[in-house]
């Protein structure tokens, strides 16, 4: 396995060559500012962020996992081999979710979050394998990374967390703050620090088919106009409970005619379903449709909220948005800017109700952050959240 490494960052030569296909690096084109420990751990307390605090090495084989919340006199004395972990970090943080204006290039609605790591020497959460496309952009510190694209994926029944039983790696790399190592879904990797480091990780995740067929399901069975139901056909005189083949025949045939969804119900439900999949559940603040008039009659944008999610679909009529599992109605062109951009522009006041229904959906970013967005590219150091 070979590791390239992508000097001056170009999304059409990163789409092409290795997205879900191969890991590489990429450098000189992210470098977040770390977020000090302390403020990290108040942004997972005061916003309820999923926390953990993971302890062990390889060579000890005694790998524990502690859940959060967590202060930070809960952190170990130990200066070596333990590391915090700190999920959708961006959800909580104006300016962490500033560095996913670098990724506008892929599906809003893949993307799912900044989670962000801090080690002291030697912290790693062990050998693993993820289901998901992830980015490790290293914002402080190094973070030495061991990767297996081939690998024996029992996991060791010892620990909580899903560690691979036997490990080795194919190939090693050092990561120095203003790198970020790629690495698509099912390549095993294992991050050890070399001396206190943070990682941010963002991750794209997307449903499988079961999950998929799951929410299709429910969303087919309120469909007052799929009344078919299973005829029953071919009674077996001796046995009238048997399911006999042609039962099954006709079992297979209604299940194939509640899928064969025509292109407008599937452009549908992937737009609303996509739209909500993995959707924020965390606390937000109401926001008053009027002030976003308001502030938008003003000549002003007003942005979304960080953990607003964007699908947009094809119809007959233009593109069409979805937002957080509905469709909002709006000219095409507002929603392609709203996609692109992430902001209600000032052409939105001619679209009340649409700008109602995106505050009810939880999906503009409360009036707070409404100066706090700022558009510079996020390769200067964040100071602050
Ligand atoms: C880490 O940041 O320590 C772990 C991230 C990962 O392996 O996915
Ligand atoms: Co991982």
């Amino acid at each position: 396995m070979k590791l390239d490494r992508l000097e001056a960052f170009s999304s059409n030569r990163f789409l092409a060559d290795y997205w879900q296909q191969r890991p590489c690096i990429i450098s000189g084109w992210l470098e977040p500012g770390a977020l000090p420990l302390a403020e990290l751990l108040d942004l997972a307390v005061s916003h309820d962020l999923p926390t953990r605090l993971v302890s062990g090495h390889m060579q000890q084989q005694a790998w524990e996992l502690v859940h959060g919340p967590l202060e930070v006199e809960d952190l170990p004395i130990s200066a070596q081999y333990w590391t915090v972990l700190v999920q959708d970090v961006d959800k909580a943080s104006t300016a962490v979710a500033g560095l996913l204006d670098q990724f506008r290039f892929l599906p809003d609605w893949a993307i799912d979050d900044i989670m962000i790591s801090d080690a002291v020497d030697g912290g790693s959460v062990g050998p693993h394998v993820d289901a998901y496309d992830v980015f490790l952009v290293q914002a402080a510190g190094q973070r030495r990374w061991e990767l297996a694209m081939d690998f024996d994926s029992e996991y060791d029944q010892r620990f909580e967390l899903r560690l691979l039983k036997s490990w080795v790696p194919q190939l090693a790399v050092t990561l120095e703050p203003g790198e970020a190592l790629y690495l698509p879904a099912g390549v095993a990797h294992h991050g050890v620090a070399l001396g206190p480091c943070q990682t941010w990780s963002v991750g794209l995740r997307t449903p499988s088919g079961p999950e998929m067929l799951f929410a299709l399901a429910e969303s087919l069975a309120t469909d007052e106009t799929a009344e078919r139901r299973l005829p029953v056909e071919d009674i077996d005189f001796r046995n009238p409970s048997r399911l006999t083949d042609t039962q099954l025949a006709a079992i297979r045939q209604l299940l194939q005619e509640a899928l064969s969804l025509d292109d407008i119900k599937l452009a549908e439900f992937s737009g609303e379903y996509l739209s909500r999949w993995r959707q924020w559940s965390g606390d937000t603040e109401p926001v008053e449709p009027e002030r976003v008039l308001n502030c938008l009659k003003q000549g002003h944008s007003v942005p979304l909220a960080a953990s607003a999610r964007l699908a947009l679909t094809d119809s007959a009529r233009g593109t069409v948005l979805h937002v957080n599992g509905e469709r909002v109605d709006c000219p095409a062109t507002l929603a392609l800017e709203l996609a692109a951009q992430r902001k209600l522009s000032s052409a939105w006041v001619d679209y009340p109700a649409a700008v109602e229904q995106l505050c009810e959906l939880d999906a503009v970013a409360a009036p707070v952050r409404w100066l706090e967005t700022d558009p510079a590219n996020h390769r200067r150091k964040l100071s602050s959240t």
